[in-house]
């Protein structure tokens, strides 16, 4: 019966999402492809090839500007610090003043040039206050609101096209705090996956909205033909999530959630298509701790690693810091996959970060990168990010040209030249202002999209749209599947019982070239833009003051202090700015987004000796004063046409080397002041992840 929804599903959304071009979708012969309708739909609706990722508004109706940050008045009350347009660097969640600048913000700078939306939820407030607890009510009201403000800034102003919805496609997401209590969602159908189906039922394609009752995922296809977003219910694979248990049991809503996934994967393979996936809780995993239940994780990776020919990247938000993940197909492991005990047990992750949490994670994960292979240093390594030659600690350890075999050897290592070993997942920071308020603006390569050959499933082939609707060829289609293989052995042994059904997914065929995430083409991601709003200038109410260090409760720099102004009298203009474009920043150089280029900058950043004992004074590091006293990227060269150009002479006028205990080099430095949204101070960082 799951099969049976998940392929009507499937099938109906395949014939009937985009009414334009629906008689194209059933074609007399397959000689005749739906190419016009989609070349009308590019040059008409013309694609900018950009979309936005926004994510954890955490929008607060009791939010009371001049109240106090302290964490027993949550901004809701006493005399404080708290700003107009929310209070920067603490745990308070945002005012609406916030949410409706930022809509207005976009309004005016993003709204006729993105392509669709990637909203990845938490779309109410925390439940930080214990005088006044949420209610489903509040929940799902601050939800419509949000809905409301995507309307007035994408919505439809005649009312003379049939389709609902707005202008350009939007995906929309559960996040664990978008629940009550939070992080806890039984399996579907239940009155969550039935109140949002009300209130996205405009972003949710009709023959998707009983898939959705079902489990709360569901997906668009923001380009019709061409590209598919995957809205991920990750309440399912949460390890905070008490109410369920992960994704190796058939009757787990992780395991029904991961084989919709695959066969849905399989069948955009199919039709040449390419998917986005998006969800809120990312699946962060460090040597010692993980977000998501190891089974979901295991599967996931293990998707990614089949479909690397379908999946263009994957997008979260949930933890308030901007940082990325490298899914390693290595540590795919049987025994996991079918939710056996491993040697290795990790305990979950902090369900809402603190900044000393999320310390130690980004300094697990940066001890994770650092056993990525060493890669040669030489020239001919045609995919790495220019910036890769120009860190200041590259240049110490740099070594005489290595030979071609050196070059091979590593290749093997990551999985050939497009680091197939390994997959991506990209994590933005929130507009809460746990930091600065923060969005991403991604770019994409929408060169060729109308040359892409459209591969229909043979069963389309003749049949009538009633044919379609009843969906019988591709019921038989998901259970005949050639490229399923079913993994059988175990249940042959005697005296077990029955284990659940486990299907490994086909990868993609020999003769197929590398997928968009790890080869430059047409839907590969080429760049983001990371816009933030400076609240501490914007909201303009304090002078140079003294940063107080928290435990738990994070009520931010100006603790205890009262704002010189007059409520409301003054602030600055609300905007958002560019806090780093991948496409010009000489630190990260990331001259696109594919895996081998994170592959580089992640073994940039993890390039150090963790700290054992006294190996880490054997480093010659670059102080971190030379570090602040040149400007950001002044040691480095702009990067031009992938040209390696090592400023040599610049490392030596700045680079003075010595012996530094703290093992700290630019790039790091560099990314976790990003993960921060640039909110902390140099000396705070220098403190925290120095050493
Ligand atoms: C806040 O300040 C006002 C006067 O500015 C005072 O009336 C009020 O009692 C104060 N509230 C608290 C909770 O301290
Ligand atoms: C935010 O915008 C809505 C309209 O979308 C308006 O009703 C509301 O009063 C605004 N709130 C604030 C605090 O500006
Ligand atoms: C569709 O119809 C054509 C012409 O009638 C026929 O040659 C072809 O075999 C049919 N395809 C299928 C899958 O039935
Ligand atoms: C964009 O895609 C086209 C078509 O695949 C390709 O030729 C081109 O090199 C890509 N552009 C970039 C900047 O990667
Ligand atoms: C934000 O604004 C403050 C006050 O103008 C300034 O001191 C600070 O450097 C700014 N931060 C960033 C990251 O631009
Ligand atoms: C990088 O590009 C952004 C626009 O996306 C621009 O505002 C910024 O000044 C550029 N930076 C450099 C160093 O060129």
């Amino acid at each position: 019966m799951f099969l049976h929804w998940l392929a009507t599903t499937l099938f109906l959304s395949y014939a009937t999402s985009f009414p334009t071009i629906q008689k194209a979708l059933i074609p007399e012969s397959l000689d005749e492809q739906p190419r016009a309708p989609l070349q009308d739909l590019v040059k008409h609706k013309g694609l900018h090839g950009r979309f936005l990722h926004i994510t954890d508004f955490h929008p607060d109706h009791f939010y009371e500007t001049y109240s106090s940050t302290e964490e027993d008045a949550v901004c809701h009350r006493g005399n404080g610090s708290a700003g107009v347009f929310g209070a920067e660097t603490t745990d308070c969640d945002s005012p609406l003043t916030l949410v409706n600048a930022t809509f207005d913000w976009i309004k005016d700078n993003l709204k006729d040039t993105i392509d669709f939306v990637i909203w990845t939820g938490d779309s109410s407030r925390h439940d930080s206050d214990e005088k006044i607890p949420r209610t489903e009510k509040e929940i799902i009201s601050t939800n419509k609101l949000l809905v409301n403000k995507f309307e007035e800034v994408f919505g439809k102003t005649d009312d003379t096209d049939p389709r609902d919805g707005l202008t350009i496609p939007l995906v929309p997401n559960f996040g664990n705090n978008d629940i009550m209590p939070h992080n806890i969602m039984q399996p579907g159908p239940n009155r969550w996956t039935q109140s949002y189906l009300n209130v996205w039922r405009k972003f949710i394609p009709e023959e998707q909205r009983h898939g959705f009752s079902t489990g709360g995922w569901f997906f668009v296809e923001v380009i019709p033909n061409r590209l598919a977003v995957f809205s991920l219910n990750t309440m399912y694979f949460f390890e905070h999530n008490t109410a369920v248990d992960g994704c190796a049991e058939r009757s787990d809503p992780g395991y029904q959630q991961m084989e919709w996934l695959r066969i849905q994967l399989q069948f955009l393979r199919k039709r040449g298509m390419k998917a986005i996936l998006m969800g809120h809780v990312p699946p962060a995993r460090t040597e010692a701790k993980l977000l998501w239940d190891e089974t979901c994780w295991q599967k996931y990776t293990l998707w990614l690693q089949q479909y690397r020919d379908v999946v263009v990247g994957s997008l979260y938000g949930h933890m308030n810091i901007d940082h990325f993940l490298l899914q390693d197909h290595e540590d795919i492991s049987k025994k996991a996959l079918r939710g056996k005990t491993e040697s290795i047990t990790r305990t979950a992750l902090d369900d809402e970060m603190t900044i000393q949490s999320a310390a130690g994670y980004l300094t697990e994960l940066r001890a994770g990168w650092s056993q990525i292979p060493d890669a040669p240093k030489t020239k001919s390594r045609s995919s790495s990010g220019c910036g890769y030659f120009y860190d200041l600690f590259e240049s110490i350890t740099r070594k005489k040209k290595p030979k071609k075999s050196k070059e091979d050897k590593y290749l093997e290592k990551i999985g050939g030249e497009w680091a197939e070993r390994y997959s991506l997942s990209l994590v933005s920071a929130s507009v809460v202002p746990n930091y600065f308020p923060t969005l991403r603006v991604i770019e994409y390569n929408i060169t060729g999209l109308d040359d892409l050959p459209v591969s229909h499933a043979n069963c389309l082939e003749n049949m009538t749209l009633q044919e379609v609707e009843e969906a019988h060829c591709f019921i038989q289609n998901a259970d005949e599947d050639p490229t399923e293989i079913e993994q059988k052995k175990s249940k042959k042994r005697k005296g077990k019982k029955k284990k659940p059904k486990f299907t490994t997914p086909k990868p993609p065929s020999k003769s197929a070239p590398p997928g968009p995430a790890y080869s430059p083409q047409t839907l590969s991601w080429l760049g983001y833009q990371q816009y933030f709003a400076n609240l501490t200038r914007i909201n303009d109410d304090f002078g140079q003051e003294q940063v107080v260090g928290e435990k738990g409760w994070h009520n931010g720099k100006y603790s205890g202090k009262k704002p010189h102004k007059d409520k409301l009298k003054h602030h600055n203009k609300f905007e958002y700015e560019i806090e780093y474009d991948t496409r010009n920043d000489s630190v990260f150089g990331l001259k696109d987004l594919t895996v081998r280029s994170y592959l580089d900058l992640a073994g940039r950043i993890g390039q150090y000796k963790p700290p054992k004992g006294d190996r880490i004074e054997d480093i010659e590091e670059i102080d971190p004063e030379d570090i602040e006293n040149s400007e950001n990227g002044a040691d480095v060269v702009a990067c031009k046409d992938n040209e390696l150009a090592p400023s040599k002479k610049k490392h030596k006028k700045h680079g003075k080397k010595h012996k530094h205990r703290k093992a700290i080099n630019k790039v790091w430095f560099t990314f976790v002041n990003r993960a921060f949204v640039g909110a902390r101070d140099d000396d705070e960082l220098h403190d925290e992840f120095g050493q």
